[in-house]
């Protein structure tokens, strides 16, 4: 038996995406016309004998409850959850405080363990693979990463040849490795009992240490994994795949591309042709599309949109109930809910460069209730909700 867990943390989580999760947590917000969340969700239903999936996390249990129930009956053959935690406790602290739950009957060999936050294809069955072939806890994905960003991440040195990993370490202060923990795991049941001994010597550790705070908070990553490499119980499999964060607005953009893109293999239903439409575009079936509208690539369309006569959008993420009037232009962009571009308004910025610059926006994002007065032009801008802009703006937060 096999289940999965993802790891979807809480509200104080995703401020980078601000002011798109003002009112939207992140693991709501659509990305190619889907739920965050959904992806890592999808991916996990097509694994063989995979029996359930829990979401872990700290949002109330009411945020997360309309989506759980919509993907149950999506997803019929598996059991979703959520298990909200009743404050962050971490990507390991929540396992561990769940894992009754989690280990319940059926009980599961292995346990697919991932964050929410990534974009990419969720190789589960390579990762089984790998897993069989060695007698360690857990198979971690690694991906490639750029020397200047990797310590960004969690940080893997591995034996290429019986890929073992040697040495872990989390965000390291100073280059270690090129290979980056995608944050999507393989773990034997015997992690519980790792973490478990984790626990036990924190607990330790705060009896003798009064800066030692007791909670049951505790790190995946810090408290489990590197520990784990330490004792060489732990292996990599290597993606050869797309990868992405997605902690910006600019990365939802980017993983919005890719995941369209990626329909194209796996769920083609979910895409809509057409004579003005450059795939790949989402389209929800509720949104209006004049016909002389021009849409794509890598468009998603949400619910009860509407686009006028020669609109124009490219690479950009249109949320629900939002109105694009005749000839006005969305380009690298992300129109919020409820948000209006009046007639020849333009809303558009620079694609996701690939390493952020520190204080230069490049993917423009209305939040909810913007209106962009007709004829306006905002060029990389973040506007926050309920915006009235009548001017011209470029490379600034519109507050
Ligand atoms: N349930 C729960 N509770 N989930 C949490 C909590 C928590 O308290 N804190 C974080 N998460 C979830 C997030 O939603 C996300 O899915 C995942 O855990 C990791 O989030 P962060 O802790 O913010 O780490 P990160 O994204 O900066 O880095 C992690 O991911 C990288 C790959 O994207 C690490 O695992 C890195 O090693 C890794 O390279
Ligand atoms: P996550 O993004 O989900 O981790 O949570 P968050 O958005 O609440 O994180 P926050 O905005 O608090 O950023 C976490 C820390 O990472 C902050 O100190 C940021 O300055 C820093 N940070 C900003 N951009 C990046 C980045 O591209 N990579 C990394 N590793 N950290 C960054």
């Amino acid at each position: 038996v096999t289940k999965g867990v993802i790891l979807v943390g809480g509200p104080s989580k995703g401020t980078r995406m601000r002011p798109l999760t003002l009112d939207c947590p992140k693991p709501l917000l659509p990305i190619a016309g889907k739920p965050m969340v959904w992806h890592p969700l999808a991916a996990l239903a097509q694994v063989p004998g995979l029996t359930e999936v829990l979401l872990v996390g700290f949002y109330e249990d009411s945020v997360m409850a309309p989506f759980v129930r919509e993907a149950q009956r999506e997803f019929p053959n598996i059991k979703i959850s959520y298990l909200p935690e009743y404050r962050s406790l971490g990507t390991a602290g929540g396992l561990y405080h769940f894992r009754d739950s989690i280990l319940r009957a059926p009980v599961p060999q292995h346990i697919f363990i991932c964050n929410i936050d990534i974009a990419t294809s969720f190789p589960f069955a390579e990762l089984l693979e790998v897993h069989n072939k060695h007698r360690g806890v857990g198979t971690i994905m690694g991906v490639p990463v750029k020397k200047e960003v990797a310590t960004r991440y969690g940080s893997i040195v591995h034996d290429p040849e019986t890929a073992q990993v040697l040495h872990y370490v989390e965000k390291p202060q100073g280059w270690i490795s090129n290979t980056a923990n995608g944050g999507v795991y393989l773990f034997d049941k015997a992690l519980f009992d790792e973490i478990k001994v984790a626990m036990d010597e924190k607990t330790a550790r705060a009896a003798e240490d009064p800066l030692v705070v007791l909670d049951e908070n505790l790190q995946l990553e810090q408290d489990v994994i590197e520990r784990l490499a330490a004792a060489k119980k732990l292996y990599v499999y290597e993606s050869k795949d797309f990868w992405r964060q997605i902690k910006t607005a600019a990365s939802a953009v980017t993983a919005n591309a890719l995941y369209l893109q990626r329909f194209e293999k796996t769920h083609p239903d979910l895409l809509t042709k057409g004579p003005n439409i450059t795939a790949p575009v989402y389209v929800h079936p509720t949104a209006t599309i004049d016909p002389s509208a021009k849409v794509g690539p890598n468009v998603a369309i949400g619910p009860h949109v509407f686009l006028g006569e020669g609109a124009r959008v490219v690479n950009a993420i249109i949320l629900d109930n939002s109105t694009i009037d005749k000839h006005a232009v969305v380009v690298n962009a992300i129109v919020g809910s409820n948000s209006t571009l009046g007639q020849w308004a333009r809303v558009d910025g620079e694609p996701e460069p690939e390493t952020e610059v520190k204080g230069k926006i490049s993917v423009s994002v209305l939040a909810s209730d913007v209106q962009v007065l007709p004829e306006t032009h905002v060029r990389s801008c973040i506007v926050l909700p309920n915006k009235s802009l009548s001017k011209n703006a470029a490379n600034q937060v519109l507050l």
